[in-house]
């Protein structure tokens, strides 16, 4: 793995570790308040952030465009700032909100782009694929 495929496969790793952990201490405190948090931290995380590594690994077209690094960080930073700033939400700290809710546009903002980035790689392959001839097939 390479540029922001490693990138977003170590964010992955991370937030796999910290939701996990988060999971684990709300299992054994028996106190189940930060359940939202450990849900977004593993799956808009650690399933979220390996999507986008296995999708940059497998199109070195879309991991080579300018946009990609301003998608991961727009990505790492929201998603970090999101998770983290729930967690204190959660834990009784209500003047966090507005920072959560920009992170949470951020987050969003973020699943543009990739959107913007990656749809057009995935239909350039499939065109290409139509175009490229064939073994054995009768030319057109
Ligand atoms: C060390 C491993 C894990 C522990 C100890 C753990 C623990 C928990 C606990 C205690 C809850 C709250 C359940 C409830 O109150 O209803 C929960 C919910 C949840 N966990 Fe985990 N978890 C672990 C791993 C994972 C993984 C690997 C994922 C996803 C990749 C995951 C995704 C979720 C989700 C989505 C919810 C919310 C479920 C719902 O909406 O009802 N967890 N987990
Ligand atoms: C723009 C970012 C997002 C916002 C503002 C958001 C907001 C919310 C809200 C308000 C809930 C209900 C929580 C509750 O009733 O306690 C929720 C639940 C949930 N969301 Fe999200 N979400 C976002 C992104 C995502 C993403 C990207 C995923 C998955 C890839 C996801 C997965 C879930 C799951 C599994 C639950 C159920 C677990 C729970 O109740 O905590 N969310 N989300």
């Amino acid at each position: 793995m390479q540029g922001v495929a490693r990138n977003f496969f170590t964010l992955a790793i991370l937030y796999a570790i910290g939701g996990m952990m988060l999971g684990l201490a709300m299992s054994i405190s028996g106190d189940h308040g930060q359940m939202p948090t450990h849900a977004h931290t593993m799956v808009a995380g650690w399933l979220m952030s390996s999507v986008f590594a296995f999708f940059y690994h497998l199109f070195p077209a879309a991991r080579a465009s300018r946009l990609a690094p301003a998608h991961f960080w727009l990505t790492a930073v929201s998603g970090v700032v999101l998770v983290v700033g729930l967690y204190f939400l959660l834990a009784g700290n209500a003047s966090i909100e507005p920072l959560v809710a920009l992170a949470s546009i951020g987050f969003f903002l973020g699943m543009l782009l990739f959107a913007f980035i990656a749809l057009p790689a995935v239909w350039k392959v499939e065109s290409l694929s139509g175009v490229m001839p064939t073994p054995g097939a009768a030319p057109r």
